[in-house]
């Protein structure tokens, strides 16, 4: 049973090819969604600095976003930087911003070349401002891709954000645009940051904590999880294939019953 609930916390064994043959590709999560955790702990275990294991973590993003592409993956949302992290020591809050400045302005010829849709999601008007430069960049250079919609999640709260669409929604009680009795699902829905997308499949969380840290908190009612205690920087292929072979095995009732 236990073993069934962390399904993804058993290393598997399986070469990448063999995981990539057994993988249903007419059966794969539409939107998935990753807790990019475990960094620090990767880095400090091989008495490096922390920003090591960040810079480490880039390169697994670029894997999983290679990946996505490859499978014709339609949403992938990865957490990047929470409204929590700001409590980091400075330091490593500047580390943290450089990196995502860096990995948009390096990565955004290939994004693009792979019609990659860039949708940094959180908000972005508190960002300092080089990080808002390169993310209004990216926007701007692949706002018409129709390929994978890659939704970063940056100074993003799952609180902030439903917070933000009540106030949304309040402003437009006040002007006359909605009335109270019309507020259902829907409207809170469309006044998310995943605005018009459907919600996640499948949660990944590597590195071994099994918390939602404030992410997603309206999208997830009814998302897969996936934990592993692998480390995101050493979060490869073969791990992601494992979660969505994992994820076809499961299976989802929403509430009903399958008959
Ligand atoms: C994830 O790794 C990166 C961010 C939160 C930005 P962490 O920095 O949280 O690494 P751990 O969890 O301390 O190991
Ligand atoms: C969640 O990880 C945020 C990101 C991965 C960006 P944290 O490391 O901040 O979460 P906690 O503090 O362990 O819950
Ligand atoms: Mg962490």
């Amino acid at each position: 049973m236990l073993k069934r609930l962390l399904g993804g916390r058993h290393k598997s064994t399986l070469s990448e090819e063999e995981l990539m043959k057994q993988l249903d590709i007419s059966k794969l999560p539409v939107h998935v969604a990753i807790i990019m955790d475990g960094n620090g702990r990767w880095a400090t275990r091989r008495g490096a600095p922390r920003s090591f294991g960040h810079r480490a973590g880039v390169n697994a993003l670029r894997e999983v976003v290679k990946l996505s592409v490859e499978l014709k993956l339609k949403y992938l949302t990865v957490y990047a930087f929470s409204t929590e992290n700001w409590k980091r020591p400075r330091e490593e809050v500047n580390i943290l911003m450089n990196l995502l400045v860096e990995y948009l302005y390096k990565e955004i010829d290939e994004l693009c070349a792979n019609n990659v849709h860039i949708n940094p999601m959180g908000i972005l008007s508190e960002l300092p401002p080089k990080p808002r430069e390169a993310v209004d960049m990216a926007i701007r250079r692949s706002k018409n891709n129709t390929g994978l919609v890659f939704n970063v999640a940056l100074n993003y709260g799952g609180r902030s954000e439903l917070l933000k669409a009540v106030r949304e929604i309040g402003q437009k009680i006040n002007s006359g645009e909605i009335k109270v009795e019309e507020i259902n699902e829907q409207v809170i829905a469309d006044h998310l940051f995943t605005k018009g997308q459907p919600d996640p499949d499948l949660l990944i969380r590597p590195s071994g904590d099994c918390r939602v840290s404030n992410f997603l908190l309206w999208q997830l009612a009814y998302t897969e999880f996936w934990l592993t205690d692998v480390m995101w920087p050493d979060f490869g292929r073969r791990e992601f294939l494992q979660a969505l072979l994992d994820f076809q095995k499961r299976e989802r009732r929403f509430g009903g019953l399958i008959t």
